[in-house]
């Protein structure tokens, strides 16, 4: 892992005596597990009965909310055994041993929300002693990252004759929007606008005026990966103003495991494909009223 370990000292009552290191920053892929790495020296090393409770907080520094909260003791003359107190949604595990001075936490499945800044917290505890306590600060940021998902695609009707196509996008690093024509030709520039939102994580891509009917095609890209998504337009005739939508994708996740060494491969993922027909009626609700 390429991560800058961080001494970090403070000097809070009963702290001297314990170290706790956690890297600066560590990056993980939506859908993949992630370890945030936390190791620590105490003076109790050597002994075997004393208790180590690792603790890990999210978001705020000492008063963050606990996702996980384990001890562990000696068991009956036969080793060692971890005590799991708290963890938030089963989420979470530990990713060493702490007799071996690693408190290191895995996260199952990372999502974009998982995005944020995580504190290790050891607390090494022994009889008739004082305890000794660290929390890291600043913690470890985790930055998740994860690949296009078209979340809705659409037709909005601006009036009896003026259509913008929509393809709302999920993703991160936020994707670029392009969109093909039904001659499978690249849409140009001014009529493709993209904006941030409306949810996290989220970009809306528009197309205005489509003037071809037939097959356009979404096709949202990032560095994770890119996914496309078509909608039919069929071009409105003045008789009998006629509007099919047919939606279908297919996504392609690029998989880039972390571990060193490991290959990158495709995963063609067929989506579902729904298929919907709406017909405007003829004389379209107070469209041309004025
Ligand atoms: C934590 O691990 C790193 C890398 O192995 C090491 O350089 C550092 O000394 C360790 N810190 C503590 C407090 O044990
Ligand atoms: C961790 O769990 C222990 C045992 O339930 C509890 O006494 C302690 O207060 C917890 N620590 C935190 C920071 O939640
Ligand atoms: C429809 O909207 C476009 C652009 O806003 C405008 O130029 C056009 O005149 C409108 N057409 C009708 C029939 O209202
Ligand atoms: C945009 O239009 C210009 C001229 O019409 C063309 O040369 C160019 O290739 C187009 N770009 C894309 C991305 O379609
Ligand atoms: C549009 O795509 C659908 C499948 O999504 C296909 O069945 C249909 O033939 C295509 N229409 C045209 C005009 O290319």
């Amino acid at each position: 892992m390429r991560a800058v370990w961080l001494l970090l000292l403070l000097s809070l009552p009963g702290s001297e005596g314990v170290l706790v290191e956690v890297p600066r920053r560590v990056n993980g892929m939506v859908g993949n597990p992630v370890v945030l790495p936390c190791n620590f020296t105490s003076p109790y090393t050597g002994y075997t009965t004393f208790e180590i409770t690792v603790i890990w907080k999210v978001k705020t520094f000492y008063k963050g909310p606990v996702l996980f909260n384990s001890t562990n003791r000696a068991r009956n003359e036969e080793g060692f055994e971890n005590v799991v107190h708290t963890n938030v949604n089963g989420r979470y595990r530990l990713a060493g041993d702490p007799r071996q001075n690693d408190a290191s936490l895995e996260l199952r499945s990372a999502t974009l929300e998982d995005t944020s800044q995580y504190f290790c917290r050891v607390e090494v505890k022994r009889q008739g002693l004082p305890p000794y306590m660290k929390e890291t600060n600043p913690g470890v940021i985790l930055k998740i990252t994860g690949p296009p998902i078209i979340l809705n695609m659409f037709i909005q009707v601006i009036n009896a004759t003026q259509f913008t196509l929509v393809c709302l996008v999920r993703g991160e690093p936020a994707p670029n929007i392009l969109w093909i024509d039904p001659q499978r030709l690249p849409v140009n520039g001014s009529n493709t606008p993209v904006t941030r939102g409306p949810g996290k994580y989220q970009v809306v891509g528009e197309l205005h005026g489509p003037k071809l009917g037939g097959n356009y095609t979404c096709k949202a890209t990032n560095s994770q990966g890119d996914v496309t998504h078509n909608i039919y337009f069929a071009v409105v005739n003045e008789d009998r103003a006629l509007l099919k939508v047919i939606i279908g994708s297919i996504t392609f996740i690029r998989e880039t495991r972390q571990q060193p060494g490991s290959s990158k491969y495709w995963k063609v993922k067929p989506k579902s494909t729904a298929e919907t027909a709406c017909t405007v009626p003829e004389s379209p609700p107070d469209f041309n009223k004025e």
